[in-house]
């Protein structure tokens, strides 16, 4: 950031001072230069007071929201992620450790019973950089709601939707890319793109049968061979420096994804016919061409997908999972692995799946996804009788539509409004919400992300709904791995909440 360099010129200012008073006692003719320099000095010392006062009155403000949403503003300067977050580093450090110096005892609110015993909801325990849910609003990412991010990160075209490249450098940096910077960033990852065959081999030893999920971590775990972070780490590498081969093994990892998901999708479903990269393709288009679909409304759907997909702050199953997994310094590839076997559970990414097995179950119930509101009412009187849950509806901090359930309606309004497995979807977001508040205990009566993907993927061809939360997973590592960077570099520790046994908690409350 151009503010800390200007400060480092500071003592080389005061370098020049010294010089310039040796220089008055000297030559006359040197009073003209000393003129020049103490001009010169002038000019620095008040581009830098000037510089260092905004930079005092946003770290003066006690409102830290307010200088976090000063940064997110910026938009990017440097052609390379790399280089962009390496300046950024160290700022961010600083941030940290005032944190820790001056505020270290600051409360954050009260931890209940209800707490301890509810899933630690709502007990505020963890950062994380890239994104925050607001119960009413969604999420944001690194401030931005979708909306913005749709308005102001570079598209595959003008007025596209965001590349997944452009949020991943959002989430990394805090600051918007331009399209040289994104499209770079494209060529990056294409260039890690190398998966060794062992990865294959690992995938093929497992029965074509094994879920699309299992196959998935299966591979991540093969990739784990070429981790940059333990090799370095058994090299004896510098703690301060853990942060460099994390990031060398988040790019790996990311850029590699797509093509060992592509051939899960394809070994289990296309008889093992395997689609190579295309090097002209963006990181969204080029995993919809290797799982076998090219119509340029299918890639544009594949890189909002991938871009709402990818983070939903820090608590989050998947997203706490790999943070935690990574805090005793296990690289990325092992915490992203464990990431997604948490995802691979039914209450979360493997709701996209049991979404459109759910529609498809009412289809095939009445004969026709054209059916009326009592049959729905119906239907869904049956699915909670029978103790199961309304897949795609409820979120444990959302309390409002999802966003993200809103951006996918509307791309389906616009590319396929009269798909009749649309025209249902709609109808269950008009009929659900009331019947779940019925109930009188689901928190959030109104569909979550997961409500809307599968139809929209089925249209398009994807209609092997075990594969879904393989989508999911790819989505996530652009959402997870900028953590997982930052973890190393901000020093974050091994993670070690209390645990109470539950003798003590009686012996608590009977206090
Ligand atoms: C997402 C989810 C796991 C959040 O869980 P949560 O934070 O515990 O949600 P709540 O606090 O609202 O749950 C309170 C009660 O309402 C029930 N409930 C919540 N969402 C429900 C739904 N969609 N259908 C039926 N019941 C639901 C819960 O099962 C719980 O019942 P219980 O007390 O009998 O166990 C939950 O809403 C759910 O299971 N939804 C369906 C699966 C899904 O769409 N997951 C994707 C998440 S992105
Ligand atoms: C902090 O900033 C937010 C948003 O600008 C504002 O709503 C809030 O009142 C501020 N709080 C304080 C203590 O200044
Ligand atoms: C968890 O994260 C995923 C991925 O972004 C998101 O779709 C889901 O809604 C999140 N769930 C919760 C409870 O935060
Ligand atoms: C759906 O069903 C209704 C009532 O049976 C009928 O009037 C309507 O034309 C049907 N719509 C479609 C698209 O088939
Ligand atoms: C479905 O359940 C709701 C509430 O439990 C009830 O009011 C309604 O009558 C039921 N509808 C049908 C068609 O059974």
């Amino acid at each position: 950031m151009s503010l800390i360099h200007t400060y480092q010129f500071n003592p080389q200012l005061f370098w020049i001072r010294d010089l310039s008073s040796l220089f008055s006692d000297f030559l006359r003719y040197a009073l003209l230069s000393v003129l020049v320099v103490a001009l010169v000095q002038m000019a620095f010392f008040r581009s830098v007071s000037a510089l260092s006062r905004l930079r005092s009155r946003v770290g003066q403000q006690s409102n830290l929201s307010n200088s976090v949403r000063w940064l997110q503003t910026q938009t990017s300067t440097h052609t390379d992620l790399y280089s962009e977050l390496k300046e950024l580093v160290p700022e961010y450090q600083e941030r940290v450790k005032k944190l820790k110096k001056e505020h270290g005892s600051v409360e954050l609110g009260k931890i209940t019973v209800d707490m301890v015993l509810g899933g630690m909801r709502g007990m505020t325990a963890l950062v994380w950089l890239g994104s925050a849910v607001d119960p009413d609003e969604g999420i944001r990412f690194r401030g931005m709601s979708i909306p913005e991010c749709q308005k102001k990160l570079p598209g595959a075209f003008p007025g596209g939707e965001p590349l997944p490249e452009a949020v991943l450098w959002l989430l990394l940096t805090g600051k918007i890319p331009n399209k040289a910077q994104v499209d770079s960033l494209a060529q990056e990852l294409r260039s890690r793109a190398t998966i060794p065959d062992y990865a294959y081999k690992a995938i093929d030893a497992l029965p074509v049968s094994a879920h699309p999920m299992t196959q998935f971590t299966t591979g991540v775990m093969a990739l784990q061979v070429q981790s940059e972070f333990q090799k370095a780490y058994e090299g004896g590498i510098h703690k301060s420096r853990y942060w460099e081969p994390t990031y060398e093994d988040t790019m790996n990892l990311i850029a590699r994804l797509p093509a060992v998901a592509a051939y899960i999708y394809r070994r289990k479903y296309k008889d093992g016919k395997i689609i190579s990269l295309d090097h002209s393709l963006d990181y969204g288009a080029n995993y919809a061409h290797m799982l076998g679909f090219d119509d340029p409304e299918m890639l544009e759907f594949m890189r909002l997908y991938i871009s709402i997909h990818s983070d939903h702050e820090g608590g989050n199953v998947s997203s706490h999972t790999a943070h935690l997994v990574a805090s005793p310094l296990s690289d990325p590839y092992l915490a992203f692995a464990a990431a997604l076997n948490g995802l691979a559970g039914p209450l979360h990414g493997l709701a996209n799946q049991e979404v459109l097995r759910w529609i498809r179950s009412i289809v095939a119930e009445f004969g026709t996804p054209n059916i009326s509101t009592e049959q729905l009412t119906d239907y869904i009187n049956k699915t909670l009788s029978s103790g199961q849950v309304v897949p795609g509806y409820g979120h444990g901090v959302l309390r409002q539509t999802d966003p993200r359930y809103t951006c996918q309606r509307e791309f389906a309004l616009k590319h396929l409004p009269n798909d009749p497995y649309f025209q249902l979807v709609s109808k269950i977001k008009e009929v659900v919400p009331p019947i779940l508040t019925k109930l009188g205990k689901v928190k959030n009566p109104w569909p979550n992300v997961d409500a809307h993907s599968g139809v929209l993927l089925n249209y398009y061809g994807l209609t092997e709904e075990n594969y879904y939360t393989v989508l999911f997973g790819v989505s996530r590592s652009i959402g997870v791995g900028p953590q997982l960077i930052w973890d190393r570099a901000l020093g974050m520790p091994l993670e070690r909440p209390k645990s109470v046994t539950l003798e003590k908690l009686e012996q608590l409350c009977a206090k």
